[in-house]
């Protein structure tokens, strides 16, 4: 494989006229072209790691999120790893399952300029994350005025989640939530209590369990609990708002297993607008993210941070309601 001396040699100049060249420094219009004539008869690859060496730059970002089994995070994650390779960025991916030795580790890779800058959606409280003096981008979580922060306008999609149900005749609501999520998605609940407080109703919260994650092991708490309520005569609810698109579809198949028909007796809203394949229809009526803006929003803030432009510390976006026939 052709080396920077072999292209030095075929054009006829020195090894810091191509090294310029490829740091796209100017040179003499008359041995750029000879440069890049080398470079095509020679086929030289420039090598990643020299590259690295010569631009202080690796043209890879690392991105955390707890959960591939969700399918919101798998969106965001494919979202962001297409925008970026469109301009020729690679991607490191952390699905840290919630482990905070993993989080830790790649904030320092970040660190050790083995990545060029950090997109995390995290719920752990970590101080690393307090500390971070790198291009870095913080998805659904603020860690001070430091850093970026891009989330949807959760309290606005709690709002929207109270309305619609408000607006087809629900009374009894409540708010299932999975875990002690913490972050901006806190203000869902403040949003859908809001309304109904305006509305003079009482509304109810639920949280199942105390960790964070929705996975095998805690699906069945769901389930136990609804179960738990409704032999107890305790489920008193006619509309439900659930932190997740995955929250809801259990308790979708719970409440249909104990007999509950959806939506004629209970209406059932979820957070995130999960369709099938990613486009198809929603798997439940839901407040719908834009995941693809929050990847795109995430993507050029952290370009700008990393060239040293001006960038955006909050990005807040809109979000909308889906229908999908969980609702009247
Ligand atoms: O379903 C995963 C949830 O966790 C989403 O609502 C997303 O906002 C994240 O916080």
């Amino acid at each position: 494989m052709a080396t920077i001396k072999d292209v030095a040699a075929e054009a006829g100049v020195s090894v810091g006229t191509v090294s310029k060249v490829l740091r796209q420094v100017n040179v003499k219009e008359k041995n750029y072209k000879k440069v890049m004539d080398a470079i095509e008869k020679l086929d030289y690859r420039m090598n990643a790691y020299a590259q690295v060496l010569r631009t202080s730059r690796t043209f890879t970002i690392a991105i955390i999120v707890p959960d591939l089994t969700n399918p919101f995070f798998c969106a965001l994650v494919c979202y962001v790893e297409q925008i970026l390779g469109a301009i020729g960025y690679r991607l490191l991916l952390c699905n840290s399952q919630y482990n905070e030795g993993r989080e830790k580790h790649y904030i320092e890779m970040v660190r050790q300029n083995m990545v060029d800058g950090l997109i995390a959606l995290s719920y752990a409280n970590l101080e690393e994350y307090e500390k971070i003096d790198f291009p870095f981008v913080s998805i659904d979580r603020n860690f001070g005025n430091h850093v970026t922060c891009v989330s949807c306008d959760n309290e606005a999609g709690g709002r929207l989640a109270a309305k619609v149900l408000l607006e087809k005749g629900c009374r009894k609501p409540v708010y299932l939530h999975n875990g002690v999520r913490s972050g901006d998605i806190r203000k869902r609940w403040t949003g859908f209590k809001s309304v109904f407080d305006e509305a003079g109703i009482n509304v109810k919260r639920i949280n199942f369990g105390n960790e964070t994650t929705l996975t095998n092991t805690r699906i069945h708490l769901i389930g136990e609990e609804l179960e738990r309520l409704v032999s107890s005569d305790a489920f008193d609810f006619d509309g439900i708002f659930t932190s997740s698109d995955v929250v809801a579809l259990v308790v979708k198949k719970k409440l249909e297993q104990l007999g509950f028909a959806i939506p004629e007796e209970v209406q059932l809203i979820g957070y995130d607008g999960l369709r099938e394949m990613n486009i198809g229809d929603y798997y439940v009526s839901t407040i719908v993210q834009p995941v693809k803006n929050i990847a795109m929003a995430c993507v050029e803030n952290l370009l700008n941070q990393i060239d040293k432009k001006p960038y955006q510390k909050r990005i807040r976006l809109s979000v909308s309601f889906g229908d999908g026939g969980t609702t009247k």
